[in-house]
């Protein structure tokens, strides 16, 4: 197989199947993708065949998260980009709607995103992509860790709308792969505290192990926070840090899966509260790779598995099957 790709075609099947080698047009890259990691998004896709209203319709490649170095160059784009290992940000944006051009490009709403329906994503040999959204990995990185500039922009975009700055005291709910990246960036952009908190001992080790404060869901922490970065998609993880949030404290929701939730409006309004989604991320991509370069988001202890392509979907079942597992990596070339 040229460009052998682990293709989702109904719930729970996943075929390895040759794909064409694409190639790239005006302004874009072809990249031999080495590193890819599992999301939480593509182990739903495959269980349930929808995340909402998007919905697997035809055959689609899995994989958002990926990483690899440039193989051919298209037109307009400096051939000595040849060879560069880049981390490929995932969403392209069509550039000239109202909110691509006011910035917050991840609110287009014709953005292609990697393995989102219907575009396939990077669980392939070969992708392409515009050259401008494959980011130069700083030197001493590998695949993996380039990989991981995707949800560390999750992190930094959480840090961003929450006006994270030096002596923020703040609380992260739910300690999965990105409640540990948005603690990490979180202490990086200066906070005085970071508290995660969590309802599975293994992940709370992990926390723990990381310097960050480790806390049981269930132990009723009281203590003031400036900004709560909500993690787990838990309803009540939400409501139970509401009472908690300081004068003018931000409560940035990044956390998917719950419903409607109740906040009491005399809390918001007598302390300023502000409230916020996170939609994905923009122009985080640098900001992303250089604090995995630093080492001030550290990544080993959350790659708990690298699978190769052909156990793509062994790498899918990991997080359902393996209470010990935060990320699962697949290597399209190993
Ligand atoms: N907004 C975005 O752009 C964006 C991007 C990526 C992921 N997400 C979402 O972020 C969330 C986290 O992703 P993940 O991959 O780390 O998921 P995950 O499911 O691995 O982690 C969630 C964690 O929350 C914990 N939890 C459950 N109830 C809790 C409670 N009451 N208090 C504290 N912790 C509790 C779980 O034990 C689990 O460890 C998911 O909902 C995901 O969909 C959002
Ligand atoms: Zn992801
Ligand atoms: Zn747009």
């Amino acid at each position: 197989m040229e460009n052998p790709s682990a293709v989702l075609h109904a719930v729970g099947d996943i075929r390895i199947e040759d794909r064409p080698v694409p190639h790239p047009g005006p302004g874009q890259v072809q990249v031999a993708v080495h590193a890819v990691g599992v999301c939480g998004s593509d182990v739903h896709y495959y269980e349930h065949g929808r995340i909402g209203t998007m919905v697997v319709e035809a055959p689609m490649v899995l994989g958002h998260e990926a990483a690899g170095v440039v193989t051919e160059v298209g037109e307009g784009v400096d051939a000595a980009r040849l060879g560069e290992l880049v981390a490929l940000e995932p969403g392209l944006p069509c550039r000239h709607c109202v909110e691509c051009r006011s910035g917050r490009y991840n609110l287009c709403p014709d953005v292609r995103f990697f393995a989102t329906p219907p575009v396939d994503g990077a669980f392939a040999r070969y992708v392409v992509t515009d050259a401008d959204f494959a980011y130069h990995a700083p030197a001493g990185l590998d695949a993996a860790a380039a990989a991981m500039a995707e949800p560390v922009s999750v992190g930094v975009w959480s840090a961003r709308k929450g006006a994270v700055a030096p002596g923020s005291r703040v609380l992260v709910t739910g300690a999965g792969p990105i409640g540990l990246i948005c603690a990490q960036v979180a202490r990086a952009f200066g906070a005085a505290s970071v508290e995660i908190s969590d309802v599975n001992e293994h992940r709370l080790a992990v926390a723990a192990a990381l310097g960050l404060d480790a806390t049981d869901a269930r132990s009723g922490r009281s203590d003031e926070v400036d900004v709560l970065i909500e993690c787990s998609g838990s309803a009540a993880a939400l409501t139970a840090a509401v009472p908690r949030m300081a004068r003018a404290g931000r409560i940035v929701v990044v956390g998917m899966g719950a419903e409607a939730v109740a906040i009491d409006l005399g809390l918001l309004q007598s302390r300023e509260l502000w409230v916020t989604g996170t939609f994905r991320y923009a122009n985080t991509y640098p900001t992303a790779l250089e604090l995995i370069a630093s080492g001030a988001v550290a990544l080993e202890p959350l790659l708990t598995g690298r699978y190769p392509l052909a156990e793509a979907e062994r790498a899918l079942r990991a997080a359902h099957e393996d209470p010990r597992a935060l990320k699962a990596i697949v290597l399209p070339w190993a």
